[in-house]
């Protein structure tokens, strides 16, 4: 099956849609104001995670936009096929932004240019990771690295328009700063604005806070407050109310959704259903094995590793009847039918909760 086909089966069986909807016609997409306005609930960057089947899945339960995982730069240059892979829209994808990751204006430029010319209208935005704080990178100046050297930093988001032409949006994404304490992200915001930033992302916490503590939404308005292009918050955004509490309190254009969405592929339209003043029902454990069944078909619809499935099962079938077997079930699945199986594991311990 096509993950097309997939979708259109299996996802309004989870209460999904069973086709993504793309950005309406008359939005031009170098206008992220207009398409944040569509729809400001995104899915974040989340390297290991946001693949095409966990971006489908979001776009099936709402979200305006999914991005890619950090693509190196250096990989695309020198790697080939395999990083090009974390690039490639599944077909049903409307579009992407694509994240890219580096430190050398020059290898940004191409790898712009070739992932625009690859995607073609499918690529939303290209953003350029200036958030990442995992010491292998930064250690090389990438990253989060990026935020102690904004005329580097400003160089990159140069280097990218010159690679896409205007056609194509670059965004940057920021930590509140590197060190505890230290913020910088409204002042290096309006720098990368100046040179041409279309939005700034910002995850509310210190580059050496990891992702621990918690994140400051103050630094997301004071961000908003310091720049004229839309913001996307990020950072402790857990739960469809607290995505729209984001964008309410922030200023924030958009919010990003990163492991909020673990196991809730709904909550975009959650979010989006709260903004408009209604109140969601919350999911069914049915629903929620039907969205594991769909999300494990898309990933083997889209050719990626079934190991994958392992976290998706700890997230979607958490605190059903049965947990702890149909864990120990999971560590030893290796094809979708065995990943199915446990599905079907999982229900059979539903009925028999009556
Ligand atoms: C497993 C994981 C991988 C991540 N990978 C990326 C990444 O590749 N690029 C990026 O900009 N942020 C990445 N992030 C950060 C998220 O996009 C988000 O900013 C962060 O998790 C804060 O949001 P939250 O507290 O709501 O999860 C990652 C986060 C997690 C948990």
């Amino acid at each position: 099956m096509t993950p097309a086909q997939v979708l259109a089966e299996w996802g309004p069986r989870a209460g999904l849609l069973g086709k993504p909807t793309p950005l309406p016609a008359k939005i031009d997409r170098i206008d992220l104001k207009s398409r944040f306005k569509v729809n400001p609930f995104l899915m974040a960057p989340m390297a290991g995670v946001s693949d095409a089947a966990y971006r489908t899945m979001a776009r099936a339960g709402g979200a305006g936009l999914a991005y890619s995982e950090m693509v190196s730069c250096a990989g695309l240059h020198y790697g080939g096929e395999k990083t090009w892979e974390l690039v490639e829209p599944a077909e049903n994808e409307p579009d992407i932004a694509v994240q890219l990751f580096g430190s050398k204006p020059e290898l940004f430029r191409e790898a712009a240019a070739s992932v625009s010319e690859r995607l073609g209208e499918r690529l939303a935005l290209i953003d350029i990771n200036m958030a990442c704080p995992v010491p292998k990178v930064t250690k090389k100046g990438e990253g989060s690295a990026l935020l102690d050297s904004p005329k580097l930093a400003a160089g990159l988001v140069r280097a990218c328009i010159d690679g896409v032409g205007s056609h194509v949006p670059v965004t940057v994404k920021v930590r509140r700063g590197r060190r505890m304490g230290e913020e910088v992200a409204p002042e290096f915001a309006r720098v990368m604005e100046d040179a041409g930033a279309s939005a700034i992302a910002v995850h509310g916490r210190f580059a050496n806070q990891l992702y621990h503590g918690e994140a400051d939404w103050g630094c997301v308005s004071r961000v908003a407050q310091a720049v004229c292009v839309p913001v996307i918050g990020s950072g402790d955004v857990s739960s469809s109310q607290a995505a729209a509490r984001m964008l309410s309190e922030t200023g924030a254009a958009a919010v990003m959704v990163a492991r909020g969405s673990y196991g809730n592929p709904w909550v975009f339209r959650d979010a989006a259903a709260i903004l408009a003043g209604t109140s969601p029902s919350p999911r069914t454990p049915r629903e929620k094995i039907a969205a594991f069944r769909c999300h494990v078909r898309l990933l083997d619809a889209t050719g990626a590793n079934l190991k994958r499935a392992r976290s998706l099962a700890g997230w979607y079938l958490r605190g059903m009847p049965e947990a702890a077997r149909l864990r120990g079930m999971v560590v030893t699945c290796q094809t979708l039918d065995d990943y199915l199986a446990v599905a079907d594991a999982a229900e059979r311990a539903l009925d028999d909760v009556g």
